[in-house]
């Protein structure tokens, strides 16, 4: 028998992850865009990554008739972004200054780092459509910045307190 909801979101919950802002355009050509952690690396060659969304987020017919889509990683001090965006609220972009990337999804300011994609795939996943995407443009604030990322962990949001030495993987 299957987990049951509270349990499966439990486990995963555990699972320590980055926090992200996951933007495309509309076919009015309007910014949409949601929190989402459920966001994964796939595949080095070629570039891809993949993106999980619920069918019952607004945005979601949004991101289905999209062709591309920005993933944004936030920073430990945009927890605000984070809660604006997993707000069901169409006007989430008023007073953010993004920019329009290479493929014209939003990229927020002073993330962490982004990545735009062409969407490669859409795969059933349960509830949630699977969103694969081919990298094609990035950015990333350098290390010497010292920022660090927006964790999620247990239900709630959380930062890094100290780094292990940094020794390869
Ligand atoms: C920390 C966090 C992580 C989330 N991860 C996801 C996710 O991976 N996929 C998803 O579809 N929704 C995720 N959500 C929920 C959406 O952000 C939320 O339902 C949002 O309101 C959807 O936006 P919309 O309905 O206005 O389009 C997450 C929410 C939070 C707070």
């Amino acid at each position: 028998m299957a987990l049951d909801p509270n349990g499966f979101r439990e486990v995963m919950g555990s699972l320590a992850t980055g926090v992200t802002v996951v933007t495309t355009r509309d076919r009015q050509g309007q910014p949409r865009g949601l929190t989402a952690t459920a966001v994964c690396s796939v595949s080095l060659m070629p570039p891809l990554l993949l993106v999980c969304i619920d069918h019952t987020a607004d945005c979601y017919e949004a991101f289905l008739g999209a062709d591309a889509f920005a993933v944004n990683l936030l920073r430990d001090d945009q927890e605000h972004l984070s809660r604006q965006f997993a707000r069901k609220d169409a006007r989430k972009f008023e007073g953010i200054a993004y920019r329009p990337g290479l493929t014209g999804a939003p990229i927020l300011p002073g993330v962490l780092a982004h990545v735009e994609c062409r969407v490669q795939a859409r795969h059933p996943g349960g509830d949630h459509t699977i969103f694969v995407g081919e990298a094609v443009d990035s950015g990333v604030v350098p290390v010497e910045d010292g920022r660090s990322p927006l964790l999620h962990f247990r239900g709630g949001y959380a930062r890094i307190a100290s780094r292990l030495r940094a020794e390869p993987s």
